[in-house]
């Protein structure tokens, strides 16, 4: 237990919070050029966290565990979300765009119909440290016009109370008139994408949808989520359940950073190939003959 006082947010108190359903332990692989990250939402989780499809989580102070960073490579179907905590990546694309993603910055990227694209490191030494999301498109958007937006730490919006600091990437953070909307909205999957800054002894709770699925993923100390301690590195995967009406972070006499994600599932079929993400393997036969012959970009 803590002796530290409680600072209570000055959100409406939840009546039903979910609970914690498991935890799941990410796993360590490498991508791009042969960058070392720990996926944290693997493909066996694509159902159960609809309509989310990949979480990796990359941390390093060593040059060699990223230096080499993701040359071209195409996307199809989906939205990429990279959210950039320390370090610099310079981002260009088949279609002209070019931006630099630096600390506490964001890229949110629709591939679409197709997108080719590199995401190469900025720096030669130092810390680079971020987080890259996979947010399905319903079935109907899969084909749409590649389309995305660097948005500045300056720019993403934050809900504010004492030992509460949280910045608000997606959807919306606390409720009712205190409520902050984030930087981006989507309609179909109505995505939740929060950093929670806690200090010691802090609490927040967040209103949720009861349809959307969630999770909380604790990147710094340890985090009380509904009854249950989640350590460092741990994605908690929250309970469905039709009553409940959010989740509830509390810390002990550390702080704590969590992510909480979550969204309405789209319950549509999926079919992946690597980075191709469509609704039937006849649609993923189409993406590769599409990069194959040069209309992917
Ligand atoms: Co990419």
């Amino acid at each position: 237990m803590t002796t530290t006082p409680m600072l209570d947010s000055p959100a409406t108190p939840l009546a039903r919070p979910r609970r914690v359903e498991r935890l799941v332990v990410g796993r360590p692989t490498s991508d791009g050029a042969g960058v070392k990250l720990t996926r944290v939402l693997t493909q066996d989780l694509q159902r159960r966290l609809d309509p989310f499809l990949m979480l990796d989580a990359f941390g390093s102070d060593d040059a060699d565990d990223y230096i080499a960073g993701f040359p071209n490579h195409p996307h199809r179907g989906f939205e990429t979300v990279t959210y950039m905590i320390a370090g610099r990546m310079r981002h260009r694309d088949s279609a002209g765009h070019e931006g630099l993603l630096s600390n506490g910055g964001v890229q949110w990227m629709t591939a679409g119909r197709g997108i080719i694209h590199s995401e190469l490191p900025e720096q030669e030494q130092g810390r680079m440290e971020g987080f890259q999301l996979w947010l399905n498109l319903p079935a109907k958007d899969k084909m749409v016009p590649a389309w995305y937006r660097d948005i500045p730490a300056g720019e993403i919006p934050h809900w504010r109370a004492p030992g509460v600091d949280v910045g608000v990437i997606a959807g919306h953070a606390g409720s009712g008139d205190g409520a902050v909307a984030g930087a981006m909205q989507r309609e179909h999957t109505e995505p939740f994408y929060l950093d929670i800054h806690l200090d010691a002894g802090a609490r927040f709770q967040q209103p949720l949808p009861a349809g959307h699925h969630a999770f909380v993923y604790v990147y710094r100390g340890e985090a009380m989520v509904g009854e249950t301690a989640v350590p460092a590195q741990r994605m908690a995967i929250l309970t469905q359940d039709e009553a409940a009406d959010g989740v509830a972070l509390a810390t002990g006499d550390q702080p704590v950073r969590a992510l909480l994600i979550a969204g309405r599932p789209l319950r549509e079929p999926i079919a992946q190939y690597g980075p191709f993400v469509m609704n039937s393997q006849e649609q993923i036969f189409q993406a590769v003959e599409d990069f194959r012959a040069g209309r992917l970009g």
